[in-house]
């Protein structure tokens, strides 16, 4: 089910990133999106609060000023700011599908989805209030069934909503708690937005320049075609006949209205827990996190500095050697996808231990296992080009490929391989040439384990590729779960180049 709704999520990426470009793929960085979203509903906000009266009764007339008077500045602010807040719904909607379907909301991500459901609160609280301090109709409607929603939990000494009964009970002080908790909530949004990607090194937080700019321009043409306008002055003597409706913000409150407070409660709660529990059911069959072995780990730090999720620091060394700092890894944060391993120079096949250990390892795949599956992978190849194709464990299901040419090692990550084992497949004369795939690029399960890698065999991130080796040995493809005819086709092209390449390999003598 999930590989199947990963494939069509994979299928809509394609075809966004031929309408966007890949860089600019909105479906790669929903997360970020919604983060420039909120901005926009920040700034919006700002200039609208300059103009606005907070006071129930001159507050309708602020906004119709801002709205039909100002509509140059006033009335295109108050349009972004709606459109933008609407915005944050079905971004955060899609972005919560996806980290569900890609399979990144389990183990010690847990966090970072329950901090999401939460967000979700604070979210729907700004935009509720929000519909509110407008003092329309429909603030009305939204007045009336939230007091009573609230009403049904029974925690209040008298009913909210008693203050919304006529005119004469209307009560202007209760009227601006509603506009403050309208600032507090955002507010209290960021706080949770900034906790929420605190276990994520370099988190995607603003979406590309020209992406931006694209989502700005869009938002105010529709502000300028369609603004965003009032509903007619509240007046709680008369019930309003019929008003439209915000379904992405008040979706919830005709459940109350129509039905009862405690059925709302009972599908609002019942649904938060529902997701709020979905990391545990059932939960990930963890698999040993990463270990250092002190005896070969020297401080150096390049583990930490490529840890997509903070569970390593550099601590003073404990055990006498020489060195500084020695590494240590909370294995609470570690997701076990080997990126630190790649990174350790201790990871190098060339090292003359039969059983060498890294720095850092994964007791599930060690690094020297990892040498012996190249030397074993290499000794079955058979046709005139052999090939070692390194796959990460979220890639193409490769199983389908028969190839005598061609062996296959897989990886929790593909950030996982130190560039060192590339070098020893071909200088070592091991395959006469290597290929890397995994997910789909731009969107590695593991943040960064894609593009570390390439900057490694680029020279721009340590441990460097040596010069030595040739490129034109190694190629990629990141076929993620969906693509393995491109990725056939990029194979037959690589091997046909392999082929028209000289025969000799420049092997050195590492021993
Ligand atoms: C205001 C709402 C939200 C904002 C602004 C937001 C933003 C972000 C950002 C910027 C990231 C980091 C992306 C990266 O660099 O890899 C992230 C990750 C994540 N978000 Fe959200 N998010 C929001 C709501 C949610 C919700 C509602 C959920 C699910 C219940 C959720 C689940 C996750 C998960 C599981 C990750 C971790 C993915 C990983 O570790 O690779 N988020 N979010
Ligand atoms: S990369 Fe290796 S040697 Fe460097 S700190 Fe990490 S474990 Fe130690
Ligand atoms: S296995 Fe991955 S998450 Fe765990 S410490 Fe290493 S790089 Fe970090």
């Amino acid at each position: 089910m999930r590989r199947a709704a990963r494939i069509l999520f994979e299928l809509i990426d394609r075809w966004s990133e031929r309408v966007f470009t890949p860089e600019l793929n909105p479906l790669v960085q929903l997360g970020a999106l919604v983060w420039y979203c909120y901005w926009i509903v920040i700034v919006s906000g700002i200039y609208l609060y300059i103009f606005f009266d907070t006071g129930i009764t001159r507050a309708y007339a602020s906004v119709e000023y801002l709205t039909n008077v100002q509509w140059y500045a006033g009335g295109v602010m108050r349009s972004l700011h709606r459109y933008a807040s609407d915005a944050m719904i079905p971004v955060v909607t899609l972005h919560m599908a996806r980290e569900f379907v890609m399979d990144r909301y389990r183990g010690a991500r847990w966090f970072a989805w329950g901090t999401g459901v939460v967000l979700l609160w604070f979210l729907y609280a700004s935009g509720i209030t929000g519909y509110w301090v407008v003092w329309d109709r429909l603030a009305q409607y939204v007045a009336v069934a939230t007091t009573e929603w609230f009403d049904a939990l029974g925690i209040f000494g008298k009913p909210i909503a008693r203050n919304f009964l006529n005119e004469a009970a209307v009560s202007g002080r209760f009227f601006t708690l509603m506009s403050f908790i309208h600032i507090a909530a955002p507010l209290l949004l960021l706080f949770g937005m900034w906790i929420h990607i605190q276990r994520h090194v370099q988190p995607r937080v603003n979406p590309p320049v020209k992406l931006a700019a694209g989502i700005l321009a869009t938002l105010t043409a529709l502000s300028l075609i369609h603004p965003a306008t009032s509903q007619g002055p509240a007046n709680l003597d008369i019930v309003p006949a019929s008003i439209g409706l915000d379904w992405f913000y008040l979706i919830i409150l005709p459940l109350a209205d129509r039905y009862s407070g405690e059925l709302a409660w009972a599908v609002a709660l019942g649904f938060s827990l529902l997701i709020f529990l979905l990391p545990w059911l059932p939960a990930l069959k963890q698999t040993p996190v990463a270990q250092v072995d002190l005896e070969n780990c020297n401080g150096c730090g390049r583990c930490a500095n490529d840890c997509p999720y903070n569970a390593i620091t550099l601590q003073n060394r404990t055990d006498g050697k020489p060195y500084k700092l020695q590494s240590s890894v909370n294995p609470g944060l570690c997701l076990s996808c080997g990126i630190c391993v790649g990174a350790c120079h201790a990871a190098s096949p060339f090292r003359r231990e039969p059983q060498f250990i890294a720095g850092i390892e994964l007791p599930d795949t060690p690094a020297a296992g990892l040498r012996d599956s190249i030397v074993l992978a290499s000794s079955g190849l058979h046709g005139d080009i052999r090939i070692l194709l390194f796959n990460c464990a979220a890639g193409p299901d490769l199983s389908s490929l028969d190839d005598p040419e061609l062996a296959v090692i897989a990886l929790p990550c593909i950030g996982m391989l130190p560039p060192s084992m590339v070098d020893f497949a071909i200088i070592n004369n091991h395959a006469d040439g290597v290929f890397l795939t995994g997910c789909r690029d731009n969107d590695c399960k593991y943040r960064h384990g894609i593009r570390w890698m390439q900057e490694r065999i680029q020279r721009r991130r340590e441990p460097f590729l040596r010069e030595i080796v040739p490129r034109e040995r190694i190629d990629q493809y990141w076929a993620g779960a969906s693509d393995l005819a491109g990725l056939t086709l990029r194979l037959s092209a690589f091997k046909r180049r392999l082929r028209a390449m000289p025969i000799d390999n420049p092997k050195t003598d590492h021993a």
